[in-house]
């Protein structure tokens, strides 16, 4: 049974086949012996397999499996799996001549042990990024390094990755092209340039386009101009990644179901790339998820350190049950659905944007125990 389990979660297609084998041999069982039949445990990845992967980010303690509970309960909930950190330019080709594959390479086999598929994040990103890139100041040195980082990482990889960020986070707040030293030494030509050097190192990964605040309407059209660019070009980019940095007001059921109807008229498939549910203050000024924005701590926007009220805990459990409907709804057109973290005690939306807060943004408390929100999303009809 086991080896059906572990075969099946490389395509959630297969997961048909996979569930009619497993009637099938439940069947045979039943009629060689009377003893009721053990029910295989309910996880998130087995409720959700026949409709999209169901992923998490790893930090680099996870990566090393440190803690035996949670990596137990990362094999047994989660079979997509991405760098929150350790894939980043920064530590994956900290100088021009240095990579460290390291924390990667443990990833990647931790994966085949779990029979997982990897989502490689990210080739190309403004923040988190290796300073050697930030002094290039000629095009053409600028394609050179490109190419060694693009064809060096994902070369190493070939055939071991479902799909890459490609582009993480190109499109500034007002929709125009963020000026990063990429824009700047070789002008809007350096986004088909990446994917088309993706595309070659790597036919057969999937590549996306991934970034934050991507169901406010002025960013949605720019993110649309840049594929269609993109496309026009030539250069083959699969599908848009929706980092899932929400919150418990916005955006609106409503906002998502839009965008991911957007984005795939572009004939791209959609992932929910970045998935938590941020349950604190906002702090004024910060929108979306700019890592390099900061807000002051203060006693205002972290009031639940000693637990999250009932009536909050309510509203995440309705929020998350009312996302994850949709996502069934719209399951012909969702690849992936990943959560930015495993534990609440795990995520970043502990100190972004402000510093040392307690926030409860995922499915699991700080104890691994699952939340109402896991049972929710459980119990949810097909
Ligand atoms: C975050 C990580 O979770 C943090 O540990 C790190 O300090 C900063 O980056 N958008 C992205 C992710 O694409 O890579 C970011 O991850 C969160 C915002």
């Amino acid at each position: 049974m086991d080896i059906l389990l572990n075969l099946s979660i490389k395509k959630p297609a297969l997961m048909k086949i996979k569930n009619l084998l497993i009637l099938s041999l439940a069947f045979l069982a039943a009629c060689k012996s009377s003893v009721p039949l053990e029910t295989e445990p309910i996880t998130i990845k087995g409720k959700f397999a026949n409709n999209f992967y169901l992923g998490t980010a790893l930090s680099l303690k996870q990566i090393n499996e440190l803690d035996s509970i949670q990596s137990a309960l990362i094999a047994r909930e989660f079979n997509a799996y991405t760098a929150e950190n350790v894939m980043k330019s920064m530590h994956i080709h900290p100088s021009k001549d240095t990579f460290n594959f390291a924390a990667s390479d443990r990833l990647f086999d931790l994966a085949k042990k779990n029979n997982a598929v990897v989502h490689g994040h990210n080739l190309l990103w403004h923040s988190q990024l290796s300073k050697f890139f930030e002094e290039i100041k000629d095009s053409t040195e600028m394609v050179a390094a490109l190419t060694n980082h693009i064809y060096t990482i994902a070369g190493r990889y070939k055939g071991r990755t479902l799909s890459w960020d490609v582009v993480n986070e190109a499109v500034e707040g007002d929709g125009s092209l963020r000026k990063s030293v990429f824009l700047e030494v070789m002008g809007a030509g350096y986004l088909p340039i990446v994917f088309k050097l993706a595309a070659a190192v790597d036919p057969k990964a999937d590549l996306y386009y991934n970034d934050y605040s991507m169901t406010v309407p002025v960013k949605k059209a720019g993110v649309i101009e840049m594929v269609k660019n993109i496309q026009a070009a030539g250069a083959k980019i699969d599908g848009i990644g929706m980092q899932g940095h929400w919150h418990l007001d916005s955006p609106t059921i409503e906002e998502i179901e839009t965008s991911i109807l957007a984005y795939s008229a572009l004939g791209l498939k959609v992932a929910i790339t970045e998935l938590d549910i941020d349950v604190l203050p906002r702090p004024k000024n910060v929108e979306g998820a700019d890592i390099s924005q900061k807000a002051e701590i203060d006693i205002l926007n972290n009031p639940y350190t000693a637990g999250l009220p009932e009536s909050l805990v309510a509203a995440q459990t309705q929020r998350y049950k009312d996302i994850f409907e949709l996502f069934l709804k719209h399951q012909d057109k969702i690849s992936r659905v990943t959560f930015w973290g495993v534990n609440d005690g795990d995520s970043w939306k502990n100190n972004f944007p402000a510093k040392s807060r307690t926030n409860y943004p995922l499915l699991f408390d700080r104890n691994n125990k699952p939340k109402l929100a896991y049972d929710a999303i459980l119990s949810l009809k097909d």
